[in-house]
């Protein structure tokens, strides 16, 4: 029976998704059409090799939340990967800008990505060839507030990812095998634990513990990526006055915590209520992530306000 509706559902929300994208608009190396028109060379190395990084930026009221932020944390990706982005950034955002308004998406996300282009199929990079650069912007429902939300679940996965996290790298094969096998549990996410049962992050977000009123979560770098929802929950964090430890964390330490929450662009925050099938952090929204998610929503609007 479950099952059923969840296959019905699942045909209603790929039929919208469909509906969407003839609509959507993409911005191409420079030329905007329709999403549904836009055409990849084959022999692009992002297609091939997964030779490419990419960004999600929220949106909110159609403005892009943190794009310096962003746009830092892409040039930081580029040189991981000796990609040169082919745009100044002034340009850059005055382009995303314009696209944002012309796309009319309001509550949502900008995909930015970008590859090494397109050139005969060889490990070794092509000399002279122009990267490929696109972004869209599409709809996504608002930001429900953590209160009216009931708490994710949360499934381990050893985690076979390769040890450049830092890089927000179009390979994603292992997150979303790990996703995957996350959701045929029953769960919402995965969460990544090492060969030492040291917890990480999950397949698109950051996890954060509360713990006797502290915060804790992962350094960023090898195993980490440095998400801007987790930078802005740290600053939110320490202008709260709540201690911040970033250091590794034993699984067992992780699901005995008093609060537990992931980050992520798309999601802000949303709290943890169980793991692995058991309920953890008392199966409650906490009061220190529901601080931090109005800390989060004050800086949202102080930022886009004075920006408008
Ligand atoms: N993912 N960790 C991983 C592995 C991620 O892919 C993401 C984001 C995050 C959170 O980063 P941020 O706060 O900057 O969104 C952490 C994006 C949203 C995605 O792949 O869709």
């Amino acid at each position: 029976m479950r099952d059923a509706s969840n296959r019905s559902l699942t045909v209603a929300a790929r039929w919208r998704v469909t509906a969407q994208m003839s609509t959507e608009l993409v911005w191409l190396n420079g030329e905007i059409t329709a999403l549904s028109d836009a055409k990849i060379a084959v022999e692009d190395r992002g297609f091939l090799f997964a030779d490419g990084v990419y960004e999600v930026v929220r949106l909110y009221g159609g403005k892009p939340f943190a794009l310096g932020l962003h746009l830092d944390r892409l040039q930081k990706s580029c040189d991981g990967l000796m990609l040169k982005m082919p745009m100044q950034r002034e340009p850059l955002v005055r382009e995303i800008r314009s696209l944002i308004d012309r796309s009319g998406v309001r509550d949502g996300m900008l995909y930015l990505q970008l590859t090494r282009g397109v050139a005969s199929r060889n490990h070794v990079f092509p000399i002279d060839v122009p990267p490929t650069l696109l972004f869209f912007a599409r709809a996504l429902p608002a930001i429900v507030p953590p209160d009216r939300q009931a708490g994710i679940k949360l499934h381990t996965v050893r985690d076979v990812r390769w040890r450049m996290c830092w890089i927000k790298s179009i390979g994603l094969a292992a997150n979303v095998l790990a996703k995957n096998e996350a959701l045929s549990h029953g769960a919402d996410e995965a969460a990544f634990v090492d060969e030492h049962d040291v917890v990480s992050e999950c397949t698109s977000s950051n996890l954060f513990l509360v713990s006797h009123g502290k915060l804790i979560t992962h350094p960023v770098g090898p195993r980490v990526l440095p998400g801007i929802t987790r930078h802005v929950v740290i600053e939110c964090a320490r202008a709260l006055s709540i201690d911040v430890i970033e250091r590794p964390i034993a699984l067992a330490e992780a699901k005995a915590a008093d609060e537990i929450f992931i980050t992520g662009t798309t999601r802000q925050l949303a709290w943890v209520g169980g793991w692995d099938g058991a309920t953890v952090a008392s199966g409650r929204l906490g009061p220190v992530t529901m601080k931090l998610h109005d800390a989060f929503e004050s800086r949202v609007a102080r930022e886009l306000g004075a920006s408008s």
